[in-house]
Formats: structure tokens, C-alpha cells, sequence
């Protein structure tokens, strides 16, 4: 039976899953694969399913991330890859997922949430620096930096457009890493070094000029350090299978956790990738092993 690769949607990282969706195509075929591409912007999206053997999720964002594709496909009784609904609603919801964080005491950044009558001067009097987010997007979308009030209600203003809930986070002076995800294991972290103000969209996916450092910086323990909190914060939530954990480290050398991401990108600039080739993985050694993890 046909693996059907579910990219592109409805999202606003709709760009981003046509990119991650056709590395996911390309290594399934050099693994002898039938590929059958899903995009669920189709109309007929759910009859394009028919048939499939296994559904390679390579969405990105609300409505493919979220956990609602995941109830969808398990309704129509197909098996997926990734985590399963819980895990993917929770990890997608940046202020849930900090909100259990801190109930279970694992390291993240203070935050508080922001809407049209909040008083701005007072966040950035409490919290310094933040930076501004969409509770539930990704790939920086509708994020900036605010460091005064009238900044603050700019961001706010911004993020706003991508959803009800927006997120005033407290600014971590120091590098940002990532630390990807596979079964039980923590790959090596990557170090992200940008010229931008900060790894934002554009670092991300359009400019040459970023750099990944894989492995990264971190002497054993750090990086065992990293590896266990990202662990942590990924169960935590509930996911399973693949992930990325995003994270900051301030000048101290605490760590802080950002978010998880439970379909990271793989797009030909992106972190996963770079991270299983670090540990001897091509591309389709990784994408075999997210299908055999998906599948126990
Ligand atoms: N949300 C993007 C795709 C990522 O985390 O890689
Ligand atoms: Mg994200």
C-alpha cells in the first residue's frame, strides 16, 4: 500500500511543509516506497487518503500540528507518523505547554499573557525585555522582540493577527540550541548563530548566512544537560516518535526551554537533518526510522 505524505495545508507554514514534505517524498522513494503527496487544501483530501498504507505527516502549524489531523487520520483509522493528539495539541499551545512546565518545575522562561487593555509599561517593568509570540504558530511567524512599552503593544498588535492568545516571554541573553528528537533518544544539539536580531523567519528559511554548529559548543555535560531536559520537556507533554525541542541558554549557562515542535521542519535549511547526519543518519535512514518509531 501507497505511503501517503500529507504536505502544504491551510496553515501559515503552508511554504515551509511544501519544502518539508518534498524532502520527505524524496527519501521515502530512495527507500522503495510508493508515494502518494496529500495536500489537505484539496477539497478532496480525505478521498486522496484512501487506499494508504501509513500517513507521513509533514504539516506545519494550527490544523495539521495542532492534534486535529492526528484525531482525523486516527478516525479514519490510519496509522500516522509522529505524536499522537494529545502530545501535538499541547506542544503546539506555547502557553500550556509552559504552564505545565512550571507546574513540574522544569526550566522556562517567565511569560505572561498579553491582550488589547493590558497595561504595557507594567509587563516590561516585571519582565524586562521579552519577546512577543503567537501562543499557537511557528517558524517565528508573528513574532518580534519588545524591550519598552510602545514596543510591547506593537508586537502585541502584530502577533495578535495570528491568533487570540499572545505571549510576552522574558528575553534570554545567550545562544539559542535545539536539541532533535528521535524515540528515546537526544540527538546532538546544533547552535544557531544569526545576524538577524534574532533566529527569525528569514534565518531560518531564506538566508545563507546563518550558522549551525553541529556539534555545537557544549562540553559533555552541558550537552548531556540539554539532552536530558529536552527529554524532559518533550514526555512531559505527552509526544512521542520525532521532535525538536528549542532552547536558550543565558550567560550563567542555565537553560531554558522555548517550545517543542512535534513536526519539525526538513526543509533544506533546517535543524533535524542536520542533527541525524551528526549521528550518521542520512536523510532516509531518518525518515525510516520516524516511519518504524510511528509504527511500534
Ligand atoms: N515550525 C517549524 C517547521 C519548525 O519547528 O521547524
Ligand atoms: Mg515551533
Amino acid at each position: 500500500a501507497p505511503v501517503a505524505v500529507l504536505l502544504g495545508g491551510n496553515s501559515a507554514e503552508r511554504e515551509v511543509s511544501l519544502q518539508s514534505g518534498g524532502t520527505v517524498i524524496a527519501a521515502l522513494e530512495t527507500l522503495g516506497c510508493q508515494v502518494r503527496p496529500v495536500d489537505p487544501a484539496d477539497a478532496d483530501w480525505i478521498a486522496q487518503l484512501e487506499g494508504a498504507g501509513f500517513v507521513f505527516n509533514a504539516l506545519h502549524g494550527p490544523g495539521g500540528e495542532d492534534g486535529v489531523m492526528q484525531g482525523a487520520l486516527a478516525s479514519l483509522g490510519l496509522k500516522y507518523s509522529g505524536s499522537s493528539v494529545l502530545g501535538s495539541a499541547l506542544a503546539m499551545d506555547k502557553q500550556r505547554s509552559k504552564q505545565l512546565w512550571q507546574g513540574i518545575g522544569l526550566s522556562t522562561g517567565g511569560f505572561e499573557l498579553l491582550a488589547a487593555d493590558t497595561d504595557w509599561a507594567a509587563v516590561i517593568a516585571r519582565l524586562g525585555k521579552v519577546f512577543v509570540k503567537p501562543a499557537c504558530e511557528g517558524s517565528s511567524i508573528g513574532m518580534a522582540p519588545a524591550a519598552n512599552a510602545a514596543e510591547l503593544e506593537a508586537a502585541y498588535r502584530k502577533a495578535a493577527a495570528y491568533g487570540a492568545v499572545v505571549l510576552a516571554e522574558q528575553f534570554i541573553d545567550g545562544p539559542e540550541y535545539t536539541v532533535a528528537i528521535l524515540g528515546d533518544t537526544a540527538l546532538p544539539s546544533i547552535r544557531m548563530e544569526t545576524d538577524n536580531e534574532f533566529y527569525d523567519y528569514e534565518a531560518k528559511y531564506l538566508s545563507d548566512a546563518t550558522r549551525y554548529h553541529c556539534p555545537s559548543d557544549l562540553g559533555a555535560a552541558d550537552e548531556a544537560e540539554a539532552a536530558a531536559l529536552s527529554l524532559a520537556a518533550f514526555r512531559s507533554l505527552g509526544c512521542a516518535v520525532w521532535g525538536r525541542v528549542d532552547l536558550m541558554r543565558d550567560r550563567d549557562g542555565r537553560f531554558y526551554v522555548l517550545e517543542v515542535n512535534t513536526i519539525p521542519g526538513m526543509t533544506s535549511h533546517s535543524l533535524v537533518p542536520i542533527a541525524a547526519k551528526a549521528a550518521g543518519m542520512d536523510i532516509a535512514a531518518l525518515v525510516r526510522r520516524i516511519l518504524e518509531l510511528s509504527w511500534d
